[in-house]
């Protein structure tokens, strides 16, 4: 069975072919209008489950736009008003399901419900977001990147904010495109250290700077997220705050990285605190092509995970 569990679960040449199959599904929709479906339909009379215990805009329509692009239909399930949510294992969710559906994509909390969704699933399990990674989002903004800039292999990241979810697939894709990467924000939030060694064994530069400024220097692309996520704690939100607020993204911190740096933000981005205005819509800013890109990439994951 293919899943697409995580970056550092998946193979290198088969990150690499995603990402080209990715770059290659995008050209062949220029011109065509949204709601259009592709000249190839890989997933013709195959059912999707997409299932939500977050919530969620970008994964889930790009996920369910997606699979109707390619022929497909979708079922979009929130955990809540499942069996799941109310006391029914996940292995025995995932036996059921796949009598029903040709391949399940999951957001949930924790990193065992998938590991657990696809150990007992009979078809591809694909991650849509836990609390400890989020690789659709990161194929998607590398292949941003590359549109943007070419190839990412020794170019310098810096994560700038909580070493959270988001930033440990940006750890897991720097061992497998190659890519440095420097992680700003306040000890308390650093990323998982395992993550961070795991990344130094396969030979990446990863640094942990505690000084924004020097973090930024000679970076090609910055990246911030949400101070406070989906399954931290509300009463968490003053200390967060406190600690990560002189990490924010702004025109002075932009002006110490590289003049023709990108900036990234998974979204939803929380305006004015990790980042300013100014630099979500200005020019170095690729917010809304990262967002675009999830839908071409996770096309491309999930004909991988079918072998179409
Ligand atoms: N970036 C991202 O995953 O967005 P959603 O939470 O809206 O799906
Ligand atoms: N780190 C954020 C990402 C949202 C897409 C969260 O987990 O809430």
């Amino acid at each position: 069975m293919t899943h697409f569990l995580d970056i550092n679960a998946t193979d290198t040449s088969d990150l690499k072919s995603i990402m080209s199959e990715a770059h290659r599904i995008k050209a062949a929709r220029a011109g065509k209008t949204k709601g259009a479906l592709d000249d190839e339909k890989p997933l013709d009379g195959h059912m999707v489950a997409l299932i939500f215990e977050k919530p969620s805009t970008r994964t889930r329509v790009s996920f369910d736009v997606g699979v109707r692009q390619m022929g497909g239909q979708t079922m979009v399930l929130s955990g809540s008003e499942m069996q799941l949510g109310h006391g029914e294992t996940v292995a025995d969710t995932a036996k059921v399901l796949s009598r029903y559906v040709d391949m399940i994509m999951i957001r949930t909390f924790e990193e065992a419900t998938l590991l657990e969704m696809a150990e007992h699933a009979d078809v591809p399990v694909i991650n849509g977001l836990t609390n400890r990674s989020h690789p659709c989002q990161i194929m998607a903004d590398i292949l941003t990147y590359e549109e943007h800039r070419g190839s990412i292999e020794g170019k310098k990241v810096v994560w700038a904010g909580d070493g959270n979810n988001v930033c440990a697939s940006f750890l897991h894709a720097a061992g497998k495109f190659g890519f440095d990467l420097t992680f700003t924000g306040p000890e308390p939030l650093d990323p998982e250290m395992g993550f961070v060694e795991e990344a130094r064994a396969k030979g990446v530069n990863v640094e942990i700077v505690r000084d924004p400024v020097k973090a930024v220097e000679g970076a090609d692309l910055l990246v911030a997220d949400t101070w406070v996520s989906m399954h931290d704690a509300p009463s968490a939100r003053e200390r967060r705050h406190n600690l990560l607020r002189p990490y924010q993204i702004n025109d002075e911190l932009m002006a110490h990285a590289k003049p023709d740096a990108l900036f990234m933000h998974c979204l939803p981005a929380h305006r004015e605190e990790e980042v300013t205005n100014s630099i979500m819509d200005g020019p170095q800013s690729v917010i809304f092509d990262e967002a675009e890109n999830r839908l071409h990439a996770q096309k491309a994951v999930m004909r991988w995970c079918l072998g179409k």
